[in-house]
């Protein structure tokens, strides 16, 4: 008995070093960790279950039937963070580069199968060469059968993907299908076409990083949500961005204890809007002052700066928030904006996570750049992706809330909960200004006579009762209580229930 015993053992040591010691040397000294230490990382201490680990490749040609290797190149299993479930799976490069080959699809499948049965969030660590060269289609049908995974778990499960290597070709599809995609620095890239073909088709002449490095898809395309100088950064922000989600979509986001006072007033806030309405103040002040212990997680904190996403906690419950950041671009929405928070409205709502909007947005952002890059279809997804959101909407307007923005930014015409405004808010069809200028444009010659109108109309639109009298905001707040209000409707929300009508799914204007 002791000699199976021991063989099983030795089994297991030798898969675990998956392509060896001297590959393992050489994913180090690219920074990177393995596999298994990802993974090891990202777990409860114990908590790891592996499963698969002696799986391998059927594979016949090019000599791969000579060389198969336990575990084909993915470790998969279940764990716990912060003694909550997941699943994962976690490619290891130094097995076949990580390339995914039919058997290794399967195990992504089965522990995304596993996921779903059990109500439990999956995320997969990418780090690998692609498509298995030598399996040709049957790698190829592999990657569709994750895709096609990835898109049954969506909306009932939370998917996060961690891209710590190489993540080219289609199997870029499978991390963008995902909720939430966490790129490291220098270390990973992720492109459809990578350098070499860009030259032999375009002439561009671009490097792996400049083409799909971490910084490229964080602030300029926006494909990924955050990007961390290396793999235990990343890791330690996963387990810190899980404790945010519910396991499901019939869960409610977990509760945590938390030692900040519910009622909470913050004086300072009464004097974050300066007195020339058209000066910037950073919104990430009301954000951090508002919620629990200022913790704020912030996603793609650099891409489309003028709006902020991400989430918090208030009494000891998880929100997404969403604000415009009169700090860029005078928090107007535009194009990247817009898809941002709309994808970002979607995911709370699919997780039973309300959603705080702080509104200062003077508008679209005009101009044939938008225009052409459609605006109209992108406004749209987030003025859809609030109208149809069934969860807590509580919305404060902190200054400008103009024209289509107004109605965008989680109005009360959107189904919104609860609409406050501050004292200091300005809900009307445009700035008194332009107003003035387009009403008036025959007294254009007329200086005084326009700064009349102007004051005329300011003191007429320029505040929140006009919006307070037709019932579109319920409330007109003091800055300073503004914790306390929203933790009194969060509270009131608790149990809302709301359906939209039956559909067999809806057709946002993607
Ligand atoms: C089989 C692969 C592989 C692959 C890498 N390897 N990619 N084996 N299939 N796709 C193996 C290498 O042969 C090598 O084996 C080991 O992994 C490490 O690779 P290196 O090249 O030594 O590493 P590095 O220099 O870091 O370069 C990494 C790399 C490069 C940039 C990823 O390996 C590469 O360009 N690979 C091919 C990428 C590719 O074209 N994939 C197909 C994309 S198309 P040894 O034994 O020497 O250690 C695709 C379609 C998906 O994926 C479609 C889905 C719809």
């Amino acid at each position: 008995m002791q000699k199976i015993i021991d063989k099983l053992e030795e089994r297991r040591q030798s898969a675990m070093l998956g392509g060896g010691k001297k590959r393992i040397s050489s994913q180090h000294d690219k920074g990177k960790l393995t596999a298994r230490e990802r993974v090891e990382l990202l777990v409860d201490i114990d908590s790891f279950e592996e499963y698969d680990m002696f799986k391998e490749h059927r594979s016949i040609d090019f000599g791969m039937e000579k060389n198969k290797i336990a575990g084909d190149g993915v470790v998969i299993g279940s764990g716990t963070v912060n003694g909550r479930l997941i699943f994962v799976y976690s490619q290891d490069f130094t097995v076949f580069g990580g390339s995914l080959s039919e058997t290794h699809a399967e195990k992504i499948c089965k522990i995304m199968d596993m996921a779903m049965k059990n109500g439990a969030p999956v995320i997969g660590i990418n780090d690998s060469g692609g498509a298995r060269i030598q399996e040709g289609v049957s790698a190829l049908a592999g990657y569709a059968e994750v895709f096609q995974a990835n898109i049954l778990a969506s909306g009932v499960i939370p998917q996060i993907s961690l891209i710590m290597g190489p993540c080219a070709g289609g199997a870029v599809y499978s991390p963008a299908i995902t909720d939430f995609i966490f790129m490291v620095k220098d270390s990973s890239y992720m492109f459809v076409t990578g350098p070499d073909v860009v030259k032999t088709v375009t002439n561009e002449v671009v490097t792996q990083e400049e083409l799909g490095g971490a910084n490229t898809h964080t602030v300029k395309s926006g494909v990924a949500d955050n990007a961390y100088n290396n793999d235990i950064e990343a890791i330690k922000q996963t387990r810190r961005l899980i404790d945010f989600m519910p396991l499901n979509n019939k869960e409610k986001p977990p509760k945590r204890k938390v030692f900040d006072q519910h009622n909470r007033e913050e004086k300072s806030l009464d004097n974050l809007i300066p007195i020339n309405h058209n000066h910037p103040y950073d919104m990430h002040e009301l954000i951090r002052k508002t919620v629990d212990e200022g913790d704020f997680f912030e996603i793609q904190p650099s891409f489309a700066k003028n709006i902020i996403i991400g989430f918090a906690r208030i009494e000891g419950s998880a929100v997404g928030i969403v604000a415009n950041q009169p700090m860029v671009l005078a928090g107007c929405l535009d194009n990247d904006a817009s898809r941002k928070a709309a994808r970002f409205v979607r995911y709370c709502d699919c997780f039973n996570i309300p959603i705080i909007t702080f509104v200062d947005v003077p508008g679209f952002l005009p101009g044939t750049a938008q225009e052409y890059g459609g605006v109209i279809k992108h406004g749209a997804k987030l003025l859809f992706a609030y109208g149809e959101a069934t969860v807590p909407k509580i919305t404060v307007i902190t200054r400008k809330a103009y024209g289509g923005a107004y109605d965008v930014m989680a109005s009360k015409h959107l189904r919104g909960d609860l609409n406050f405004a501050w004292p200091t808010a300005e809900i009307a069809v445009m700035g008194a200004e332009g107003a003035v200028k387009i009403i008036f444009r025959d007294e254009a010659k007329h200086p005084e006579k326009i700064a009349k109108k102007t004051k005329e109309y300011s003191d007429k639109f320029a505040n929140p009762f006009v919006a307070a009298r037709r019932g579109y905001i319920d409330d007109v707040i003091m800055p300073h209580a503004t914790r306390r209000r929203l933790s009194s409707g969060l509270r009131m929300l608790k149990n809302k229930e709301l359906k939209n009508p039956w559909k067999k799914h809806d057709n946002i204007p993607l």
